[in-house]
């Protein structure tokens, strides 16, 4: 690492360290006895410059450091602390997100982190995090609340597609370059949600439970490797870990964290997960956000009490000046804000989704498209679909819709290129049958003025031809929703909570910018009874009432099915469209798509089907389609990644970084509601060490794609698999070779099996190792990957220590956790 910003910052050992030593708090001796100089690092004017704003800050302005208030000029972005201007402390903005910087302006929308880990490419990780990092300080920002690094450990988790892998080594090296990136740019990176939110259903309150062994050989480890990258902040989780809130969890703050880590830098709360101000703040907690409910007045009560140390208080403080003085935030020398660059920011995201497309299946040469006409299928065909919902959403620069790209693309495919598209799903609805409603009003755009409300009762006929299942679908201005009763049944209410701001994502969204909401119910021939009320606002409202019925679903499915027989390939666009705040309940496609999927692949074989979707799906209609190509959430530049990929001007070189379960039956969490969502408030991690593809491996359950599957337009032979203990590590060697005729990207995978002197239940198999690499025909690489002692050790929970796994063991080199290509052995010694 070339920039100090990088690298894991010096604790000082005067003021806070020393201060908590005098009070006995667990952390100081084992804070002092790490303390070290990193090079490049200036420990001495550092620690005196913190130290002397501690020894002039009243209680008041330390307090005001320590929780978020109200920006009194907000740029949009989800926090702000003030700063204490009569000592040059300055305010810090605090902007999500993982994909990019959430605020109110445009920024490049990059593809979500589980696209980019699919590119098995650490160096591609730090550069998207030069990206944001770059553009969180060019929109005003000082620290990005992100990356996410809590593992995949259930499919049906709403957040998946924010963060990056099943597996704690690659999740590791993804979330440490990409914060080295963040930082090189200036801008303080905040891993999170430490620790264990691996579920959105109930995350607020759900107390998980996990052993010690498992929570430092899965969980933990991509927040060890945050830390050891430099990470100036952590983001503690909602969640409960072994019966104690995360954002005041000893365990988890100090003992883990400042004590075994040495995290120097500053611990937040995840947005309203404080629960309290003296556990909170003696447990290692150092700010609350995004307000002050018990770092506020409560805080400054408790400590003129004496209930809270001071010394507690100036602990927290002197670890967020450290960072900020780290960034030269304290003494001016923080670089200027840069200006935006959209242009580099999007060459990124081209390259990151290109890297990480993920080709599932391609039989009968059905991919790469080579000319002829192409049908594009799916409502998301012919819309941009860019991110996820939720925290992680950001204001796109710009983007296109695949239909667009693909007919970009096409046009230089050369002669018969036509390409047509079919909506095959109506997500917006159609408008209600003329006569419909009675007395009349508009539901094509009823406008209600500013100041006035609008309220009508009537009825809604439905007519024989149309009774059945019915998706009513409101769209509306404004942020008010009007309220829509059926036969006396509120259609669409408000959810409680955050559950508003959670609803989705772009697909809750009408192509002209007004908000949706749909309910799906059955419908009875005759009259219905309609009430609504709609509140103009300041700013006036309009608002629409569609609908789709099964008549309008079967003309969308007729008309998909004769658009894809006419022509010669079919890109029919799958979506799932996942939001913090919710999980899954089924890995099924939403809606109708299974149907839809059914009904072309029929109609036309040489189907590829495109997935937008946030994390592992079922297809029970796989065998049926020619090719099936993960995109997931592709960022602003995805619908021109995806055509590039389908066209073949590039190699799909992404891989799985979870396993795709069969079914919903079969899968780590299948059939144990104690293990997801939980039971009575509690949630049990009982699969122990044997997350995603190890649970499969140890259960001998086949999945649909296991992890690490992906292929490529070309092939390759792997052989010479070697294996050499030098220097207390592994060294894995072999050579990969393009057979064939293509440019094209390997990723062979290097997995080691279980030490035969430990005691323990190990995997039966672990990732250990990967080498991303881009051959040209003909081309041959030898290629060593080092294993680290660390992932050849296993947590003895005698000793609260990592344990070498030493003597023989198995080595696999692989194309995926299921397709083991060579094995061989190494002796592993101390
Ligand atoms: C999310 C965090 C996010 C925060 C601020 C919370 O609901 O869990 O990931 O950083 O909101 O937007």
């Amino acid at each position: 690492m070339s920039d100090p910003l990088t690298r894991r910052t010096v604790l000082r050992l005067t003021g806070t360290a020393a201060v908590a030593a005098a009070v006995g708090t667990a952390t100081a001796p084992a804070a002092a006895a790490r303390v070290r100089e990193a090079p490049g690092t200036r420990p001495g004017a550092a620690g005196a410059r913190v130290d002397g704003l501690l020894a002039r800050l009243t209680l008041d302005e330390k307090i005001s450091l320590l929780h978020g208030a109200t920006d009194p000029a907000p740029l949009g972005q989800a926090g702000y602390v003030p700063g204490v201007p009569r000592l040059g402390i300055p305010a810090l903005r605090l902007a999500d997100g993982p994909a990019g910087v959430r605020v109110t302006r445009h920024a490049t929308a990059l593809p979500a982190p589980v696209l980019l880990a699919s590119a098995f490419d650490p160096d591609l990780a730090r550069r998207y995090g030069e990206v944001i990092g770059r553009e969180g300080r060019a929109l005003g920002q000082d620290v990005l609340l992100s990356p996410m690094v809590n593992l995949i450990r259930t499919p049906y988790a709403g957040r998946n597609f924010e963060t990056f892998s099943e597996d704690p080594l690659l999740s590791a090296d993804m979330v440490a370059a990409e914060i080295r990136g963040i930082q090189d740019e200036g801008l303080v990176a905040t891993v999170k949600h430490f620790a264990l939110n691996n579920q959105e259903k109930d995350r607020t309150s759900v107390d998980v439970r996990v052993d010690e062994r498992t929570l430092h050989e899965v969980e933990l480890r991509g927040f060890e490797a945050a830390v050891d990258a430099g990470t100036g902040a952590v983001m503690g989780a909602y969640n409960k870990v072994n019966g104690t809130w995360a954002c005041e969890n000893r365990t988890l703050l100090t003992d883990v964290l400042r004590d075994r880590w040495g995290f120097d830098g500053w611990v937040m709360t995840d947005w309203s997960a404080a629960h309290s101000t003296v556990a909170a703040i003696a447990a290692g907690l150092d700010m609350e956000m995004p307000d002050g409910t018990y770092f506020g007045a409560a805080l400054k009560t408790a400590v003129e009490s004496g209930e809270v140390p001071r010394d507690h208080v100036d602990r927290a403080v002197g670890r967020l000046l450290a960072v900020m003085d780290r960034f030269g935030l304290l003494d001016g020398t923080a670089p200027p804000r840069p200006d935006r660059d959209p242009a580099a920011g999007a060459a990124v995201a081209l390259e990151v989704a290109r890297a990480g497309a993920t080709l599932l299946r391609n039989e009968h040469g059905t991919l790469p498209l080579t000319g002829g006409s192409v049908a594009v299928v799916g409502p998301t065909g012919a819309l941009p679909f860019v991110s996820g919902g939720g925290s992680a959403h950001v204001v796109p620069d710009r983007a296109d819709s695949p239909l667009d790209a693909i007919r970009a693309r096409a046009g230089r495919a050369g002669r018969g290129a036509r390409v047509s598209h079919a909506l095959g799903e109506d997500l917006y609805g159609r408008a209600l049958p003329a006569g419909s409603v009675g007395p009349s009003f508009d539901p094509e755009g009823q406008r209600v003025e500013a100041g006035r409300t609008w309220a009508y009762d009537g009825t809604l006929t439905v007519d024989d031809t149309e009774a059945g299942e019915w998706t009513i679908v409101v769209h509306y201005s404004g942020t008010t929703r009007p309220t829509v009763r059926l036969d006396g049944t509120e259609l669409f209410p408000v959810a409680s909570g955050w559950g508003e701001y959670f609803q989705g994502g772009f697909v809750t969204t009408a192509p002209d910018g007004l908000a949706l909401r749909r309910r799906t119910l059955r419908l009875a021939a005759g009259a219905h009874r309609l009430t609504i009320t709609a509140a103009g606002g300041d700013t006036g409202q309009t608002f629409r009432l569609r609908r789709s019925t099964e008549a309008t679903r079967r003309e969308d499915l007729d008309e998909a099915v004769r658009t894809a027989r006419a022509a010669d390939s079919v890109v029919l666009f799958a979506y799932e469209d996942a939001s913090e705040g919710q999980d899954r309940t089924t890995i099924a496609l939403p809606g109708h798509q299974e149907r839809l999927i059914e009904a072309v692949t029929a109609a036309n074989p040489r189907t590829t089907v495109v997935l937008n979707t946030s994390s592992a799906t079922s297809m029970p209609w796989l065998d049926r389609t020619g090719a099936v190509l993960q995109m997931y959430y592709p960022g602003q530049q995805g619908a021109a990644a995806t055509a590039a990929v389908l066209y073949g001007d590039c190699d799909p070189g992404g891989r799985l970084t979870q396993t795709f379960p069969a079914d919903d039956g079969h899968h780590p969490v299948a059939g144990d509601p104690r293990r997801h969502p939980g039971v009575d408030g509690t949630e049990e991690y009982s699969e122990g060490v044997h997350t995603g593809y190890r649970w499969y491996d140890a259960q001998g359950v086949r999945p649909l794609f296991p992890f690490g599957h992906g292929l490529s337009y070309t092939t390759f032979h792997c052989g010479g698999l070697r294996t050499r203990w030098a220097d207390g590590g592994l060294d894995v060697s072999f050579d990969v070779r393009n057979t064939g005729t293509r440019a094209g990207v390997a990723v062979p995978q290097v997995y080691v099996g279980p030490s035969p002197d430990l005691d323990l239940d190990q995997p039966v198999r672990t990732l250990a190792g990967y080498r991303r690499l881009d051959l040209r025909p003909g081309e041959a690489r030898w290629v060593t990957v080092r294993v680290a002692a660390r992932t050849l050790s296993s947590w003895d929970t005698a000793r609260h220590d990592w344990a070498l796994g030493t003597g023989r063991r198995d080595v696999w080199l692989g194309t995926s956790a299921r397709d083991l290509l060579l094995r061989g052995s190494a002796e592993v010694r101390e």
